[in-house]
């Protein structure tokens, strides 16, 4: 949204309308919670793949499903200069099959595991937890049929996850079936449906015939009475979907992880086959899922590959985030510089440089004051900067080669000659931030 600055008549221009900065202190948890992320899904053998922002649009609408609300609703999508269709993609699955695909992945190992972490874009309406550019993390394992990667796969969520400190998560599960199970399913649902269409909302009266799975997921509460009266699609799976589910329930009930079935999780992405999961945060308000995911045997073909199966997830950045503070878990990190160097006077503003870039490259934090002003106000900003250190360099000092160090915490100060300064900087740093923690 552009608004008009009422004082001088100005237009300002602000952030486009579902996305926001983030800022120096804020990155700071981003960069955190990413190397977690990164921490963990190497430890689980998956390798960081990075694939373009914009894709061609092709690739969504027939990975996601021309009738999924992402393709027929919210893909970013433009013609370029050379008449081609882009879009910015919308999710990850898509593009990492489709690198899969180009680079002949299928041919080197059986099983290839990918992570990624990165901006997607989706033009829905903004709401708490829901933006337009929005962050993913997510895995795929692409080349495994088994029960084992599914389970794998939601225990590599559930691990991440309570690593973080996020323990009280639920996990809802379900399975959609194969496309033979699935298609009598819907068959069965749409005639049931159909009798009691007239009372349907009209999202759902225009779902019916094109994609009736997604009726069962309708917030609306009319809706719910319904559908509540149709059978599960439980009752519709063939013999190898049931056991297949059968088995992810029982290898998750193996290793602890608790679930809770949902017959009603669909899902809004049409490659999903057998198992879908979303792990949920109850606190968070409408935009509850933290993460979703599921099994795609037929998506890797449906892009113009070889006949090979896949499962992931992807998580929310911000959501996850979100919860981290609503939990009180997210620590807060410290950005503040550890010395702040002082030159007196501006002739002494080119030896506070000198030894700022020598602190600097043996790997400390330091701000550097620009000597203009007086040392009372100097220490005012470096007291306002949070560093740990004042370095004054004041006239005299600086005429026996010394400079003064004051530690702001308890004002003490004692002078050194800068290289006894460079050479004790270790122990004093380390004294520093071992009392801090004490006081903590
Ligand atoms: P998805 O359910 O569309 O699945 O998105 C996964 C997660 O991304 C959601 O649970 C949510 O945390 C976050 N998310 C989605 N849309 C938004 C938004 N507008 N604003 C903020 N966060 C959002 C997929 O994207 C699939 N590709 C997941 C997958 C990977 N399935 C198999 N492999």
């Amino acid at each position: 949204m552009l608004i008009i600055c009422e004082e001088r008549g100005m237009t300002l221009i602000t952030v486009p309308r579902g996305t926001y900065d983030i800022m120096p202190k804020q990155a700071l948890a981003w960069q955190w919670l990413e190397k977690k992320i990164r921490q963990v899904f190497l430890s689980y053998g998956y390798g960081e793949i990075r694939t373009p922002i914009f894709e061609h649009t092709e690739l969504f609408q027939r990975g996601i499903g021309a009738t999924t609300d992402i393709v027929e609703k919210e893909m970013y999508t433009f013609t370029d200069k050379g008449g081609r269709s882009i879009t910015l993609r919308p999710e990850g699955t898509a593009p990492v099959v489709r690198a899969y695909i180009e680079h002949k992945l299928y041919g080197q190992t059986p099983v290839t595991k990918l992570f990624y972490i990165g901006p997607m874009f989706r033009q829905e309406r903004p709401q708490a937890g829901r933006f337009r550019q929005f962050h993913q993390f997510g895995v795929e394992m692409i080349g495994d049929a088994s029960p084992v990667a599914d389970a794998e796969v939601i225990l590599l969520a559930h691990d991440l996850y309570h690593q973080l400190g996020l323990t009280d998560l639920e996990i809802h599960l379900n399975s959609v079936g194969c496309p033979h199970c699935r298609q009598e399913y819907k068959t069965a649902l749409t005639a049931a449906l159909k009798a009691a269409a007239a009372k349907l909302c009209t999202t759902c009266q225009l779902r019916l015939d094109r994609n009736p799975l997604r009726l069962l997921d309708c917030k609306n509460a009319s809706c719910q009475e319904i559908i509540s009266q149709v059978p599960p699609i439980q009752n519709y799976h063939c013999a190898d979907c049931r056991h297949h589910f059968d088995q992810v329930v029982a290898l998750l009930a193996e290793v602890d992880v608790k679930y809770k079935l949902s017959p009603k999780l669909v899902r809004g992405l049409d490659y999903y086959s057998r198992t879908v999961f979303e792990i949920i945060n109850n606190e968070l308000g409408a935009q509850n899922a933290l993460c979703g995911g599921g099994r795609y045997d037929g998506l890797v073909e449906e892009c113009g590959g070889p006949s090979v199966p896949g499962v992931g997830f992807a998580s929310g950045i911000e959501r996850v985030l979100t919860t981290l503070e609503q939990k009180g878990i997210l620590a807060d990190f410290p950005n503040h510089p550890q010395f702040y160097l002082l030159p007196l006077g501006e002739e002494l503003t080119t030896i506070a440089f000198s030894l700022a870039t020598q602190l600097r490259r043996a790997g400390y934090i330091v701000e550097l004051g620009n000597g203009a002003k007086s040392l009372k106000s100097q220490l005012k900003t470096a007291h306002k900067s949070g560093a740990a250190f004042a370095v004054i360099i004041g006239e005299d000092e600086w005429q026996a080669r010394e400079v003064t160090l004051k530690t702001m915490a308890d004002g003490n100060q004692k002078r050194y000659s800068v290289d006894d300064l460079l050479a004790q900087l270790p122990q004093l740093v380390i004294a520093l931030e071992k009392s801090a923690s004490k006081e903590e």
